[in-house]
């Protein structure tokens, strides 16, 4: 069993007279040690709320409902109590978040914030503290150190506060660590450094990573394994080469051609993907990929596809995925061979009910 199994993650946020959020919808994955398993998407696909929900973190407001399973080492932390759910994110399981303000104390300096985590999870004390919190600071790229312990977050840039953050989770050697965009906010050259301490925990720890992201260079540098989300749920899972590769869903094929590439030809353009995100809000019936989608078939719209498994253990949910090149087109039925959809009548959303 692998060290992480989240299983069926459900989150809805449910307001009083408004419709109900589904943030997170059916959410399954899983990470071994010493395993970097990628969560990617765009802005709003329900990454971070994913994290919070594993890590028992939401924020405690009316209607928030959260199902499914997110088992750790066979103890499943969306059943915890608060306190059995702090022993173990002390010990075991640790996240850098995505607003680092949040997460620092503002009133305890730098330095005892990282003393404190070395002390309970490593035994270290005094001088041999103060060294190793200097060296973390050092290896995540703050400069003067030293006098960087003394200081207060407010008195830290963004990209230093987050660069702390990262330092205090390294600090713990966690078995699992839930990263939530550790680089976005920092330059190229601190982002590879910090991408590398990342590396050596996962190979010297033996840490299970969680990466959350939606850079795919980063993707491509970092993960073993990539679930790629959309609107709440997963719309894909494989390994790193063959999603690069041949990715088997229509929203990965767009991901992947809205970056630049090293190797495109003069004058080969970018191909953004139409439109933005789904609004959660208006849940269509079907694929929630439809409205935006260039392969868009009548089956797409009545119920969500289901989930196809190939015989190299990889995922996707769609009715019309792309082909995967060398192979030949499926022959044609009577009605024909169904034509990738160029427009057409978008499925209308289906309404929550107000609760
Ligand atoms: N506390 C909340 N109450 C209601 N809706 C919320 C709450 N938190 C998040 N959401 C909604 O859940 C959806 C997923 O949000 P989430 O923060 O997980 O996105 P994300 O993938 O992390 O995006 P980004 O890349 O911008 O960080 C969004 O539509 C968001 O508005
Ligand atoms: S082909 Fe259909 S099922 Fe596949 S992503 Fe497009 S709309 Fe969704
Ligand atoms: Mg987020």
């Amino acid at each position: 069993m692998a060290l992480l199994e989240v299983d069926d993650l459900s989150v809805t946020f449910a307001r009083r007279g408004q419709r109900t959020v589904h943030a997170v919808d059916g959410v399954s994955f899983s990470v071994d040690a010493g395993e970097v398993v990628g969560l990617v998407g765009e802005s709003g696909c329900g990454k971070s709320v994913t994290s919070l929900a594993i890590m028992g973190l939401l924020p405690r407001q009316p209607g928030l409902r959260v199902g499914g399973r997110a088992v750790f080492d066979g103890t499943d932390l969306l059943q915890l109590d608060d306190r059995s759910r702090r022993d173990i994110r002390g010990r075991d399981v640790a996240m850098i978040f995505q607003d680092p303000l949040s997460s620092l104390n503002p009133v305890i300096p730098i330095g005892l914030q990282v003393t404190e985590v070395l002390t309970r999870h490593r035994g270290m004390k005094g001088e041999a503290a103060q060294k190793e919190a200097a060296d973390l600071l050092d290896r995540v790229g703050i400069p003067d150190p030293r006098r960087r312990l003394k200081e207060y977050p407010h008195q830290l840039s963004g990209g230093m506060r987050q660069r702390a953050l990262i330092a205090m989770a390294v600090a713990c050697q966690p078995r699992l660590l839930i990263a939530d965009e550790p680089t976005t906010a920092l330059d190229v050259t601190i982002q590879a450094q910090i991408l590398e301490l990342l590396k050596e925990l996962v190979r010297d720890s033996g840490t299970a990573l969680v990466m959350i992201t939606h850079d795919l260079g980063v993707v491509a540098g970092m993960c073993d394994t990539i679930n790629v989300l959309y609107a709440g749920r997963v719309v894909e899972t494989a390994r790193r080469r063959p999603l690069f590769r041949e990715p088997r869903h229509p929203y990965t094929v767009g991901l992947l051609g809205s970056v630049p590439r090293l190797d495109a030809g003069r004058g080969e353009r970018l191909n953004p993907i139409p439109g933005s995100v789904r609004d959660v809000l208006a849940w269509p019936d079907g694929c929630a990929f439809a409205p935006r989608c260039t392969r868009r078939i009548d089956e797409c719209v009545g119920a969500p596809p289901e989930l196809t498994l190939t015989y190299d253990g990889r995922s996707y949910r769609c009715v019309n995925p792309p082909p995967v090149p060398g192979t030949p087109p499926p022959a044609a039925t009577d009605a024909g061979a169904p034509e990738p959809a160029t427009g057409g009548p978008v499925p209308a959303p289906r309404e929550e009910e107000k609760p």
